[in-house]
């Protein structure tokens, strides 16, 4: 035993070494940060969820496999419940993958900027990561895709054993052009994990392309476009192989009986998801009219979110003005390439009206002092 209050006990030198993973929350009255939905979901989907907590039998471990959810969310995708697998948001999902096929001595392939939760989970396995940039489109770019590749066949033979493929991409908002998304589905070596926390806002999905590759993995999740981030649920649509070495590596019981129920009942209102996500597109466009008639450049977005830069590009500024005016964005001006960048997520059109008039009013008083 040490004395005082020291644990006297250091965690793993690379754990040591890490930030952990933030994403800065202030209190402020219009909250576009983190990519959530600005509409609740359904009345009648909340009160019968309410019916639910008194149906579920809380001194027995909850459904194991969790049959009825997968099944349900797998007839949803027209795919077997073997080939489902759900767990608390889709970052345990990406973490599960990492903890099944990463790990020490293997790599995983990602390209910047992209979103930041995959390097982070490689870091938090002892995964290695293997980063490729995008090009002037945020596109993955192929010559640096064949160039990961070339690292990889001198490490081993399924290296890197997982490629990530954000799209669309966070923090772009770009859906991955189909014949870059082809390409690397022919050439990698490991699996091929599509990121698509944002899926259902883009013209284009993954999931057909399942059938004819049985190295893709397809992420989703319901905290965006289902509504439902503070419920914690996401999943992934992979061969039944691939489903099996997830359960393997995750806990048991991880899935608690309520949140198997609502993810059941959530599905019951998948027309209401649909016209919610019908809505903040439009909204989207009208946010994106808005920013340009300020002078922003726009990076086009298949996304709920719009990344953004006002000529002259001082990001920080600009960020810390919107926080005066209540606002919060989210900085990704210090990422690599994003100098001047900040992300804003779709909201209520009233959250957007206010953010665009303290984006203006910024723009006003940068040119009154040029
Ligand atoms: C690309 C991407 N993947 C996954 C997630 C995590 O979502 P979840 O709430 O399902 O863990 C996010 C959340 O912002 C995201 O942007």
């Amino acid at each position: 035993m040490t004395a005082g209050d020291e644990v006297g006990v250091p965690p793993r030198d690379d754990v040591a070494a890490m930030e952990g993973y933030h994403s800065p929350q202030l209190e402020v009255d219009v909250r576009l940060n983190t990519n959530e939905a600005p509409e609740a979901p359904p009345a009648a989907f909340v009160a019968r969820a309410a019916e639910l907590v008194g149906a579920v039998r809380f001194n027995r471990y909850p459904d194991r496999a969790a049959g009825e959810l997968r099944g349900r969310l797998g007839a949803s995708h027209g795919v077997g419940v073997e080939r489902v697998f759900c767990a608390n948001g889709s970052n345990e999902v990406l973490q599960c993958l990492l903890l099944g096929y990463g790990g020490p001595g293997r790599s995983a392939a990602l390209f910047e900027p992209t979103y930041a939760l995959h390097r982070h989970l490689a870091a938090t396995t002892g995964t290695a990561v293997r980063t490729g940039e995008r090009d002037g489109d945020w596109a993955i770019d192929l010559a640096e895709w064949d160039r990961l590749l070339a690292e990889g066949r001198a490490a081993g033979r399924h290296d890197p054993a997982i490629t990530f493929v954000c799209s669309p991409n966070n923090p772009t908002g770009r859906l991955e052009p189909a014949d870059r998304l082809a390409a690397i589905l022919e050439t990698a070596p490991g699996l091929v994990v599509v990121d698509e926390a944002y899926g259902q806002f883009a013209p284009r999905s993954a999931i057909q392309l399942l059938g004819d590759h049985p190295r893709l993995v397809v992420v989703r999740t319901f905290s965006k476009t289902w509504s439902l981030a503070g419920l914690r649920l996401g999943y992934a649509l992979a061969h039944p192989e691939v489903v099996a070495a997830l359960e393997a590596v995750a806990l048991p019981y991880h899935l608690d009986a309520l949140k198997q129920a609502m993810g059941c009942l959530a599905l019951e209102y998948e027309d209401e998801m649909v016209a919610r996500v019908a809505r903040l597109v439009t909204e989207r466009r009208r946010l994106v009219d808005g920013l340009v008639a300020i002078g922003a450049t726009v990076v086009p977005s298949d996304a709920n979110f719009v990344l953004f830069s006002l000529p002259g590009g001082d990001g920080r500024a600009l960020w810390k003005h919107l926080v005066d005016r209540s606002v919060l964005v989210r900085d990704v001006s210090s990422w690599p390439r994003l100098a001047g960048y900040l992300r804003v997520t779709v909201g209520t059109a009233g959250e957007d009206d206010a953010f665009l008039a303290a984006v203006a009013d910024f723009a006003a008083m940068a040119s009154r002092s040029a």
